[in-house]
Formats: structure tokens, C-alpha cells, sequence
């Protein structure tokens, strides 16, 4: 088995990755932008979850194929130990963020992966999420910068809210809890999104579509956004607690954390006045 070696070429591997998803997802599927009625009970018995088995199993098996020894850390299977060094190489995974989206038939989901030679996020030294529907691949090493299919991308300068394009995720909440912490924040920004995938939001913030991502619910698994963070910020982005502290947490399925990204500072410091955790 390989020994992961800091010159390996990961974003080669996302690609297959990618490739190797679409070529096992598709055929599911009636036309990518259709509502999915019956795809089907996956393992768990959970009728929504066979496109996310398929494209966990596309995975897994790009990477035996190339003979990586690795830690599997998935939304869906949970912790998953392969070859003969698995405590050397971690791979965090949402096989489908925004599965919701895609049984709709609604065009924004995507397949999220972060590698680390630890299970810390702080740790996450390369990353892809791959776009789905419209075929766009973010990636990122450490150090090197975040790219769109090889394109280098950067995040937005506009610092006010009252410009800004700012997602916020409400999904499924119970909006009382959190609700006075963010009324002053909405009533200041222009507009607000949510598109359901929220890896794929980090990556709008990367590349400067939006401005910001917040999402305080304290439901958000670290699988989701392990990618998604590396990205943003290898784009030039900010994420931290919602106290403006350095965030890292274990890379867990269980694992939920509380974050405020941006595409720069002085935005990032504008939204943190405004949300008042308790
Ligand atoms: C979901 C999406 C959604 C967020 C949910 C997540 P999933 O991921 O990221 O935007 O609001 O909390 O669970 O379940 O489609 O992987
Ligand atoms: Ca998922």
C-alpha cells in the first residue's frame, strides 16, 4: 500500500474520483435536473440514500484502485479502516451534500472530499468538492491556492453588508434558538441565500459568487464542510467560530460544529459584530 508522500498528486485522483461518482450516479437518475421518485431503499433503509451508497462505493474504490492504504471518515458509513497504514492517510468525505436537492431535481449538489494525515480539520491538507450538475471541480493543497477546474479562484473584496450576497443556513431548525442571535445580521445584509449543499456554498464564497456562509444551527457535520473550509481558504477566505476563535474539530460523521465563513476579513469582522452568542 502507498505511503502518502507530500508531492502526490491528489488533485489527479479527485478527477477519477469525480469521474468514477458521475459514471455510477447517473444511470440512477432520470435526467439530472428531474424529480427522482424511485431510486430505490439504500442500505440503511432510508429511501433517499442509494445515490449517496453509489457515489461513497465510486469513491472508495478510485482510491484501493490506486492503492492508497486510508482512513475512510463518511457521512454515510461512518469510520471505515483500509489497508495495511490506515492511521496515516484520513479521507473525510460527503459522498452527496445536498441529496435533498438532487432527488427534487433541483441543480446544486455536489460530492465532497478532504484528505489529512490526521482526523483534525485543522489538519486537511487537500481537497475537492465536485460540482454535479453543472461539472465544476474546486480543489485545493495546502498552500498552493484553490482552483475551479485548474482555474485559480479568489474570493470577493466587498466588505459591507448592505452589498452583500451572504448565505445562511436555516434548514431544518428550530429557528427560536437562534433566531435573536442573527436578527441584527439579517436586517443589515442585501441579500440573503441558501441553496441547500453546503459544501458547494463554501465554494461560491471561494470563488467570490458570494460573500459570506453562516451556519450556527450546531448541526452541520464536519464531513460537510472538511473540503469546502480548505478551499475557502486557500481562496484567500475566513472561517472561525461564531466568537471569532480558530475553529478545528475531529474529523467525525458524529462531529457538529458552528462557523462563520467569508471571502475577507473586514467582512468577516462585520458579521461577527453582529451575531451575539450566548
Ligand atoms: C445537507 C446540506 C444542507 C444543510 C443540511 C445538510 P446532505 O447535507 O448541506 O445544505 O442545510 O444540514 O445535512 O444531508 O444533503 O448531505
Ligand atoms: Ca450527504
Amino acid at each position: 500500500m502507498k505511503c502518502m508522500k507530500s508531492d502526490f498528486n491528489w488533485v489527479g485522483v479527485f478527477l477519477q474520483i469525480k469521474n468514477n461518482i458521475l459514471t455510477n450516479v447517473c444511470p440512477l437518475l432520470k435526467a439530472q435536473n428531474e424529480s427522482q421518485p424511485d431510486l430505490g431503499t439504500g442500505a440503511g433503509g432510508d429511501k433517499i440514500k442509494l445515490v449517496d451508497l453509489e457515489a461513497e462505493k465510486a469513491t472508495v474504490e478510485i482510491l484501493i484502485q490506486q492503492g492508497i492504504s486510508f482512513t475512510l471518515v463518511s457521512e454515510e458509513s461512518g469510520i471505515i479502516e483500509y489497508g495495511d497504514k490506515p492511521r496515516e492517510c484520513y479521507i473525510t468525505i460527503d459522498p452527496i451534500d445536498g441529496t435533498t436537492n438532487l432527488i427534487r431535481g433541483l441543480p446544486f449538489y455536489c460530492s465532497s472530499i478532504a484528505v489529512s494525515h490526521k482526523p483534525f480539520l485543522s489538519d486537511v491538507y487537500a481537497a475537492m468538492v465536485a460540482d454535479l450538475f453543472h461539472g465544476n471541480t474546486y480543489t485545493a493543497i495546502r498552500g498552493e491556492g484553490a482552483f475551479r477546474d485548474g482555474i485559480r479562484i479568489s474570493t470577493s473584496t466587498i466588505a459591507s453588508l448592505n452589498e452583500a450576497v451572504m448565505g445562511l443556513d436555516l434548514n431544518t431548525y428550530n429557528t427560536k434558538g437562534i433566531a435573536h442571535l442573527l436578527s441584527e445580521l439579517i436586517k443589515a445584509t442585501k441579500h440573503i441565500r441558501h441553496f441547500g449543499a453546503n459544501a458547494l456554498e463554501l465554494c461560491y464564497v471561494a470563488e467570490g459568487l458570494t460573500d459570506a456562509f453562516v451556519d450556527i444551527r450546531g448541526k452541520l457535520r464536519t464531513t460537510d464542510v472538511a473540503a469546502g473550509f480548505l478551499i475557502l481558504k486557500e481562496a484567500g477566505g475566513t472561517v472561525s467560530t461564531a466568537e471569532g476563535k480558530t475553529l478545528d474539530s475531529r474529523l467525525d460523521p458524529k462531529q457538529t460544529l458552528i462557523f462563520v465563513a467569508s471571502g475577507n476579513k473586514k467582512m468577516h469582522e462585520c458579521i461577527l459584530k453582529l451575531i451575539k452568542p450566548e
